[in-house]
């Protein structure tokens, strides 16, 4: 079952960044979503992912390194035993656009027969996730869901959607909770907007 993405809309957003983030305004626009939000909302994925997922072999698949924070909040609220491992993958370049794709880790753990569940932070052009599911689905799992924290179904160039969803975004250039521009931003803890003046002025 897919999981139902959420609107966005919270006044806490400005006031999360004000009070705990005073050293970031000038670079971060204002907050989307908050800890909080993240929080609720991925408590309730992953009870739909438990009950989609309840006695297969799972193995979690994340894509490194967008996932990292999404990811353990996520399998910390997933009552399954499961396997974890990593598919490293990185589209070329440190800017906001995504761009030739390189695979910097394979996955270690077999998954011949297993629930595949493929976990990235964030759909955009949907360029990665095509490029990824061709590879799971050539060692043979029994099945594969697609789950991402954030989909931009604006900037979709590829027909492809994620089983779950944790929020639908539009197209702002967010960073933070494991989402970068140029390495920077991953810790946040909540997902906030980019000012456009940082991308201006590296240019990227
Ligand atoms: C980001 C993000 C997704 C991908 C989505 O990865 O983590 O994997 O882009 O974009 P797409 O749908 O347009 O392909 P990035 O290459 O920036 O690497 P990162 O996870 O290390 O930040």
């Amino acid at each position: 079952m897919k999981a139902k993405p959420k609107l966005l809309n919270s006044a806490r957003r400005r006031l999360t960044l004000k009070r705990n983030h005073g050293g970031w305004r000038q670079e971060v626009e204002r907050v989307l979503i908050t800890e909080e939000q993240l929080a609720r909302r991925i408590k309730i994925m992953a009870r739909e992912i438990e009950r989609d997922f309840r006695g297969r072999e799972t193995v979690v698949v994340s894509l490194l390194s967008g996932t990292v924070m999404f990811l353990a909040d996520l399998i910390r609220h997933l009552n399954l035993p499961l396997r974890l491992d990593f598919i490293g993958v990185s589209s070329y370049g440190s800017g906001t656009e995504s761009g030739e794709l390189v695979f910097t880790k394979e996955l270690r753990i077999d998954v011949r027969n297993r629930d595949v569940l493929l976990v990235d932070d964030i759909l955009d052009t949907g360029k990665t996730l095509s490029r990824v599911l061709p590879k799971i689905r050539a060692l043979k799992p029994r099945r594969i869901r697609t789950c991402v924290l954030l989909d931009k179904a604006a900037r979709r160039v590829e027909k492809i959607q994620a089983d779950y969803v944790g929020f639908e975004i539009p197209d702002y250039f967010v960073v933070g909770y494991g989402l970068d521009y140029a390495e920077r931003y991953r810790n946040l803890p909540f997902v906030g907007v980019l000012h456009p003046h940082i991308y201006n002025i590296t240019g990227q």
